[in-house]
């Protein structure tokens, strides 16, 4: 099958998982090709199946990301498609925070009209050697309610990589 994977992202972890899945995708024999949303990734139109991804900065999704959906939009609501999400609530052990985050992928959605089959949360990482001074102290006091790692000296990943293979694989093998 061919497979066409756009993501969008700050710090690399969206990338990572995307690149990832491509790899994955290649062992499993579909031919497979990976855009970053902000470098004229193709259209849906010559794939048989699309993966979209987007880190989320406060509470939102790349514009770039958003641009893309909305330009393909017809296209990708006939074709088989999905969409991955990355963020750090998603690793929270609070339930609220998990809730909070499905409704923002949610509300994307509806804004953009986009009806994928398959909607996917994936934990991201902290980058704190990526981060600025301000950020920093902002990611630490998030991590600091949500559970995550306040060690500032290096970086954290929370990516359950067992999760996102079986995501790429259900994802392909559903088609
Ligand atoms: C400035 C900033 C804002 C963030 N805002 C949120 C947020 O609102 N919700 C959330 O769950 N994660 C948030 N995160 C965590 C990111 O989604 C997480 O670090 C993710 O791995 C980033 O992926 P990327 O490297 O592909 O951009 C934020 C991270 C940063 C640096």
């Amino acid at each position: 099958m061919k497979i066409l994977i756009v993501y969008a992202t700050s710090e690399g972890q969206t990338r990572k998982i995307a690149r990832f899945m491509e790899e994955v995708l290649q062992t499993d024999n579909h031919k497979v090709v990976i855009a970053d949303a902000t470098e004229e990734p193709p259209s849906p139109e010559n794939f048989d199946a699309v993966l979209i991804g987007s880190s989320i900065h406060i509470q939102k999704y790349h514009s770039s990301i958003k641009d893309y959906i909305m330009k393909n939009l017809d296209e990708l609501n006939q074709k088989h498609s999905a969409f991955f999400s990355v963020s750090m609530a998603i690793a929270s052990n609070i339930e609220e925070e998990h809730e909070e985050v499905k409704k923002v992928a949610l509300g994307f959605m509806e804004k953009t009209g986009w009806k994928p089959d398959e909607i996917s949360h994936m934990a991201g990482a902290l980058k704190y050697t990526q981060y600025d001074y301000f950020k920093k102290l902002i990611m630490r006091m998030i991590a600091k309610k949500e559970g995550g790692s306040t060690d500032t000296t290096k970086d954290h990943e929370y990516t359950d990589w067992d999760a996102v293979r079986s995501f790429a694989l259900d994802f392909a093998n559903k088609a």
